[in-house]
């Protein structure tokens, strides 16, 4: 489901939400935690707000919240503190008589939605032409159910920026080529860290149905759709310069959902969990700018005062739609479970499930 439908099945919090403090909020939430004990779990992804985060069960990056998700078969009700792909993930590798909550059904993915199935489709059709059958299609967990569906009945796997190098590289061991959804920047600085030459990388541009390549297509090893995460974008080669010429000794460390020129000119780039390992790691006293969401780079401050921690960029870089997870939302859905008519179910159709569910344990067997 895109951005689009969720929204046309959206419920809209009570006003009465509004009216209470965030002390009464906080009391309430606990109280429902505890009497809703092990009916319930609430994972929480790196990027959510504090105020939820605080509430959470388990907090992880993508990758450990699918696998969580896998293997909860305790829980009645999951209330998913992430965004709608990471919810649909749940949903589609937990029981069917567990349900998966999104506490604002617009929490979705600008990245997610910049591969419809029918563009997909559309390009799958042009690459077979060009390619035969040569091609296999890998796509981020960070897309829609669909699609995931599209990638697991044409043999392909799901990936996760914690394992987007082993997947890549089973990728090559499957097929001549790659068709990576739907994030350029993952796709190009992964296949580029494994050795493939950029001029080895075709860009297919969804809007105009246009493979953008500049030279003899039998060279070309990955596809890449044109798609990006409206974040991680915003860190810039500007940034960069800036940072290095006001701290000379600080370690610039970027997620791999950053443009290339900026992750070659940082000193380290990796997922979301290499980012706060290597925080977790590093020296009192040594300093480091992180190209990520802000909600963690702002929690990275907060743990680590004995080291000097900004944002690469001065101007932070939210995600709007994980900030739309907040306390009140998180107090609305359990209080709706507790009453028992619970709102902001997620739930992927049967078919979708059945498909996206193959690529998604290929890749939780594989990583
Ligand atoms: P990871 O949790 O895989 O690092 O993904 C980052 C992200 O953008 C999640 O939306
Ligand atoms: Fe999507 Fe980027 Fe937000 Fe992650 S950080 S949910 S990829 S827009």
């Amino acid at each position: 489901m895109n951005l689009l439908q969720a929204l046309q099945q959206t419920t809209v919090i009570p006003e009465r939400y509004n009216k209470m403090t965030i002390q009464e909020m906080e009391e309430r939430v606990r109280e429902l935690k505890t009497r809703l004990g092990e009916r319930l779990f609430i994972p929480g992804h790196h990027y959510q707000r504090d105020e939820v985060i605080q509430f959470a069960d388990a907090v992880g990056d993508s990758f450990k919240l699918a696998r969580i998700s896998a293997d909860n078969k305790k829980a009645e009700y999951i209330v998913f503190c992430g965004v709608h792909f990471m919810a649909e993930t749940a949903d589609i590798l937990t029981a069917p008589d567990q349900k998966v909550i999104l506490p604002d059904r617009k929490a979705g993915c600008s990245m997610a939605d910049m591969a419809d199935i029918h563009q997909t489709e559309r390009a799958w059709n042009k690459l077979a032409n060009w390619f035969g059958d040569t091609v296999l299609p890998l796509t981020y967990v960070n897309s829609t159910a669909e699609i995931k569906a599209f990638v697991g009945r044409n043999g392909g796997a799901t990936v996760t920026s914690s394992n987007a190098h082993k997947i890549l590289k089973w990728g090559f061991s499957q097929k001549e080529r790659i068709l990576f959804l739907p994030d350029q920047h993952l796709g190009r600085n992964t296949a580029y860290d494994l050795g493939v030459d950029l001029q080895q990388m075709a860009l297919w541009d969804p809007l105009k149905d246009e493979l953008i390549y500049d030279g003899d297509v039998n060279e070309i090893k990955v596809i890449l759709w044109k798609g990006h995460c409206s974040v991680h974008e915003n860190f810039t080669i500007h940034n960069v310069r800036e940072v290095r010429n006001k701290y000379p000794n600080i370690n610039i460390i970027v997620h791999p959902e950053c443009r290339r020129e900026v992750v070659e000119a940082s000193d380290s780039s990796g997922s979301t969990n290499y980012i706060i390992q290597t925080i977790e790691k590093a020296a009192p006293g040594t300093s480091w700018a992180i190209g990520t969401e802000m909600n963690l780079v702002s929690r990275l401050m907060k743990q680590h005062p004995d080291k000097h921690i900004i944002s690469l960029n001065p101007n932070f870089c939210p995600c709007m739609t994980m900030n739309r997870i907040d306390l009140p939302h998180l107090l609305w859905s359990l209080e709706s479970i507790y009453k028992g008519d619970s709102v902001n179910f997620i739930k992927v159709p049967e078919q979708v499930a059945i498909e996206a569910k193959l690529a998604l344990e290929r890749m939780l067997a594989l990583a």
